[in-house]
């Protein structure tokens, strides 16, 4: 029986607890918190009892599961765990301190695993004796319902940690993509032109209804900017200041001025009653809808591109990783399919001859993209 550990009991930890329970697994957790090991138990609880009444759960299968997870008071108790997650604040000193500690305090053959979105896997194993054992296990928010887990290896990763990973995550119904160690891994970096491009039409005076008015008539379930309000635009503007600074500020991941803006108004999205678009959410599509979204649909294209020519994953994972983590409709070489190669070139090429300066380079198509 693989018994598996989940350190830091807020919304990613217990939601990824409550994934391995309910697939079998027993679950060990903890948190530095005593507020929140407190109250763990009775917000799986609550979770679980929700599963129940929309049906997806039965009333026994929702109490076995409960009874498979025990939360406890300090890292010594996790020792039998075969693989510990870490769901802690994302801090890169914290998680080193975590991660030695759950070295010392865990069997040699255990698998450590992070859930950071945006530090670096390989810099967290610097901490490590054993840098081969920790793997990144990235989920999605909220973990029980998104389907997609990136699985995040590096050069030195021993393949048995990768593959013990892999093989409970998938026996708990996720789709596992395997990606490499490189900046917002493969949605969070693969997603930038949606949000990135919406701005850049915001700035060049387009309204926001228009914005995400033609990206919901292009079968988007939220448009770029409805998104970024519920994401809250100052989460958004620190992942995307993460980004471009990990990516050297190339301009195809530049923060654009119209979202800062925003942030110093305290227009925050949802949270704080006003953003981009909130509280407008549903708008209608304007006449030139289809020009939009062609536009925000060939930057995401291209970014996929570039990730292929660095030797990222296969274009039908990327396709999969997209519609899984972003609940896209389609994935980007789908799209590619959809509008041709020869249209999404020349909307690269359209947009790189209108760049302002500072995006020059912003629009360089990939070599897949390239004519020839
Ligand atoms: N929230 C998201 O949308 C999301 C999505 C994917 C990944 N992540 C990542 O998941 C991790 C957790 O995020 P979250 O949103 O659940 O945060 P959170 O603030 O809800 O929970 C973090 C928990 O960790 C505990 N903690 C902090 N330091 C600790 C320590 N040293 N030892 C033990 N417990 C400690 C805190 O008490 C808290 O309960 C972060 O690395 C984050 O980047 C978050």
């Amino acid at each position: 029986m693989t018994t598996i550990a989940v350190i830091g009991l807020g919304a990613m930890g217990l939601g990824i607890a409550q994934v391995y329970v309910t697939a079998g697994f027993a679950v060990l957790g903890t948190d530095a918190g005593s507020n929140a090991r407190a109250t763990a138990r009775d917000g799986l609880s609550r979770a679980l009892s929700s599963r129940v009444t929309s049906g997806r759960l039965t009333p026994d299968d929702a109490a076995a599961a409960l009874d498979r997870f025990r939360v406890v008071d300090d890292l010594d108790a996790l020792a039998a765990a075969d693989l510990a997650i870490e769901a802690i604040v994302e801090d890169k000193a914290a998680k080193s301190a975590l991660l030695a500690q759950m070295e010392s305090v865990l069997s040699p053959g255990a698998t450590l695993a992070t859930n950071t979105s945006s530090l670096g896997v390989g810099d967290l194993a610097t901490a490590l004796t054993r840098p081969g054992r920790l793997v990144g296990l990235h989920f999605f928010n909220p973990p029980p319902a998104m389907r997609l887990v990136e699985l995040v290896t590096l050069p030195v990763t021993d393949p048995a940690a990768a593959t013990l990973a892999r093989q409970v995550t998938e026996t708990a119904g996720k789709t596992v993509i395997a990606c490499a160690d490189s900046p917002g891994f493969v949605v969070n970096r693969c997603a930038r032109p949606f949000y990135g491009e919406a701005l850049a039409l915001l700035e060049e005076g387009r309204s926001p209804a228009d914005i995400d008015g033609a990206m919901l008539a292009a079968g988007y379930r939220l448009g770029p900017l409805g998104l970024i309000d519920l994401i809250g635009t100052d989460v958004h503007l620190a992942a995307t200041e993460t980004i471009y600074a990990a990516f050297d500020r190339h301009p195809r991941y530049y923060p654009f001025a119209a979202l800062r803006r925003r942030v110093l108004s305290g227009h925050l999205g949802r949270k704080s009653g006003i953003g981009l678009l909130y509280p407008q959410t549903m708008p209608a599509a304007p006449a030139d809808a289809a020009a939009i979204a062609l536009r925000i649909e060939a930057t995401l294209v291209n970014e996929a591109a570039w990730l292929v020519a660095a030797g990222g994953p296969a274009a039908a994972d990327i396709d999969t990783a997209l519609r899984l983590g972003m609940n896209f409709p389609r994935g980007p070489f789908e799209m590619l399919d959809l509008h041709g190669r020869d249209r999404v070139r020349q909307t690269l090429a359209d947009l790189a001859r209108n760049a302002p300066p500072h995006l020059a380079g912003r629009y360089d198509a990939a070599p897949l993209l390239q004519a020839g």
